[in-house]
């Protein structure tokens, strides 16, 4: 392989430019020219590439989002698109195709690689909702945005007797809920997955203040019918006492945009130089993920269009530790 081209599509997550950088550097290392795509698969149709060098991909390693930028292509979808997009390849002479992101991009991948272009996924998305990797770029800081907010809230909500509802990302997958809900101390973790119906939420609150709590949490993801906004409404028709007086902070794109973990920049830099080494030994048409320490491909085959769910003992160990 001679040159390779980097993308970053659908949702940016922190850690895609340590991710770049890494898959870049490790390129040139390998004697490879190395273009990058601007704004993920529809810049691969409009002819958005250009080449990069080790200094372009300076003093980003640091920094949230994704300096490639990023998009959600419709175009991409169809073949038309899929065609333009493998004729601009052809045009630059670029041989293999990194894709930095999380399901949809995955499988606009493997769309590319049945096509016969040589692809490699590298697993980037704060939902942490990626089949066949243990974790993915960008959830362990979205994960500590949320945790932070969180306390904050827990230490004005104790000032004022007051219950908050943490509304946090993840549209199917309540990875980050859960996650920031446990380490939060959270009293009420609602999913998309295992989701708490207004009504028992009211029932977990009010028994939260007659133990005597001075505040109390519930974490929701975006994704439950039973969002944040539907419970305050809830609550103002239901009239019922939960002991507390209530507040909502929906978090939304905050927990994206952050600058990544010292896990994060780690993982995405182990992850990119695994993209271009399983190029080079002329592996594609897998995603490169990370599972007890160690880089792992797995078949795009097998990750498109398929989502991995959460552990459902963490529901019960969050009913248990919220007495
Ligand atoms: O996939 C990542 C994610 O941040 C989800 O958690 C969220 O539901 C979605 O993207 C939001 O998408 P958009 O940025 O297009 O509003």
């Amino acid at each position: 392989m001679k040159s390779i081209a980097i993308l970053t599509s659908g949702g940016d997550a922190p850690g895609m430019n340590a991710a770049i950088r890494a898959a870049t550097r490790s390129a040139l290392d390998q004697g490879m020219a190395v273009f990058g795509v601007r704004q993920g698969y529809q810049g691969l149709i409009e002819d958005q590439i250009r080449q990069l060098n080790a200094r372009d991909v300076g003093g980003i390693i640091h920094m949230g989002g994704t300096f490639l930028g990023s998009a959600r292509s419709k175009e991409f979808r169809e073949e038309s698109g899929r065609s333009k997009a493998l004729r601009n390849l052809a045009r630059h002479g670029i041989d293999g195709l990194v894709v930095i992101g999380g399901n949809g991009s995955q499988t606009g991948a493997y769309m590319l690689s049945k096509l016969g272009f040589p692809v490699v996924g590298v697993a980037s998305t704060i939902d942490n909702d990626l089949f066949g990797t243990n974790v993915t770029i960008g959830s362990d800081t979205a994960v500590n945005v949320t945790l932070e907010a969180i306390d904050h809230l827990r230490t004005t909500g104790s000032s004022h007797n007051r219950a908050f509802l943490v509304e946090t990302m993840g549209r199917d997958c309540g990875y980050l809920a859960m996650m920031a809900g446990l380490a939060g101390g959270a009293e009420v973790i609602s999913t998309p997955e295992f989701e708490v119906p207004a009504s028992e939420i009211a029932d977990r609150l009010r028994a939260a203040y007659e133990r005597g709590k001075t505040h109390a949490i519930v974490v929701i993801a975006e994704g439950v019918k039973d969002n944040s906004e539907r419970i305050l409404s809830f609550f103002e028709k239901d009239k019922r006492m939960v002991g507390f007086e209530l507040r909502a902070t929906v978090l939304g794109h905050v927990v994206r945009g952050a600058p990544p973990t010292a896990f994060d920049r780690f993982l995405a830099t182990r992850l990119g130089v695994g993209a271009i080494a399983a190029l080079s030994k002329g592996q594609s048409g897998v995603l490169v993920g990370y599972e007890s320490g160690d880089v792992i491909a797995t078949p795009l085959a097998e990750v498109a269009g398929r989502t991995k769910p959460i552990d459902t003992d963490l529901v019960e160990l969050a009913r248990i530790l919220a007495k």
